[in-house]
């Protein structure tokens, strides 16, 4: 089950979503296609991967996926907002991918797929809405030994935490709250809280790429992609 309130964003913001996304990364200064490209790379895309992506949206990232791999692969895309997927279905279609990615209606917490099932997990900008570690203890227990988990989502900057940050940052979230449509009610991590709560399980950081906005880097969310190995050696 999913919070409600998150819910009902979901389904009313379907239609419009995949427009609001660019304009949403425009208005901070990232560039999306660089974004994009470095999400790619960070999954490390190889022929006949199986993929499984959560919290799939629109199915943006896993169409990303499937055209980068000429659909030479199978994608898992797991969502739990009816509208959305629908959304993707016409989006995969479009794209003329829809040989490679099949859909399921399913939540982060409990996947519905079997042990060490996949090569890479990725998750894009959805994992804020989860319990974080019941998450990334799933996408742990679908993963092959050694395989991949890559995330993306934005983050609060550190300087949210420091004693001025904790004064004026519920300023910040209650503006940002309007601009990503109630989004700040989810869970948005520093950095440096994702790597403590990564190190506690057994998982390993491989490398982690952060785009800052470009008006007020210290003080805007950022986004931010993380690459992470099952296993800790
Ligand atoms: C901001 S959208 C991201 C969609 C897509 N991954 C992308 O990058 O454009 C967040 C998605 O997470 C989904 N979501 C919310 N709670 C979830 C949960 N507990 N498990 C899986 N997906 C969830 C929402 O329905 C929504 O489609």
């Amino acid at each position: 089950m999913i919070e409600k309130k998150i819910g009902q964003q979901y389904e009313e913001w379907a239609k419009s979503y995949d427009e609001d996304k660019i304009k949403l990364f425009g208005e901070s200064g990232v560039d999306y296609n660089e974004f994009m490209k470095s999400l790619l790379s960070l999954c490390e895309l190889k022929p006949n991967m199986s993929i499984l992506d959560v919290g799939a949206g629109t199915g943006l990232t896993s169409i990303a996926i499937a055209k980068a791999l000429s659909c030479n692969c199978r994608i898992l895309a797991v969502e739990p907002i009816d509208e959305m997927i629908e959304r993707a279905r016409t989006n995969v279609q479009q794209e003329g991918v829809e040989d490679c990615i099949e859909f399921k209606n399913g939540i982060g917490e409990s996947l519905p797929c079997n042990d060490e099932e996949f090569d890479l997990v990725t998750c894009t900008f959805a994992i804020r809405h989860m319990d974080v570690e019941g998450a990334l203890l799933e996408f742990e227990r679908v993963l092959r030994p050694s395989g991949r988990i890559v995330i993306a989502d934005i983050c609060a900057p550190e300087k949210w935490r420091s004693l001025p940050g904790k004064i004026i940052t519920p300023l910040m979230q209650f503006m940002i709250s309007r601009k990503y449509k109630g989004e700040m009610k989810s869970k948005v991590l520093t950095v440096n809280e994702w790597k403590t709560l990564i190190e506690k399980l057994d998982l390993r950081i491989r490398s982690i790429v952060e785009f800052p906005g470009k008006r007020e880097p210290e003080w805007e969310i950022k986004r931010v992609i993380m690459s992470i190995q099952k296993g800790i050696q």
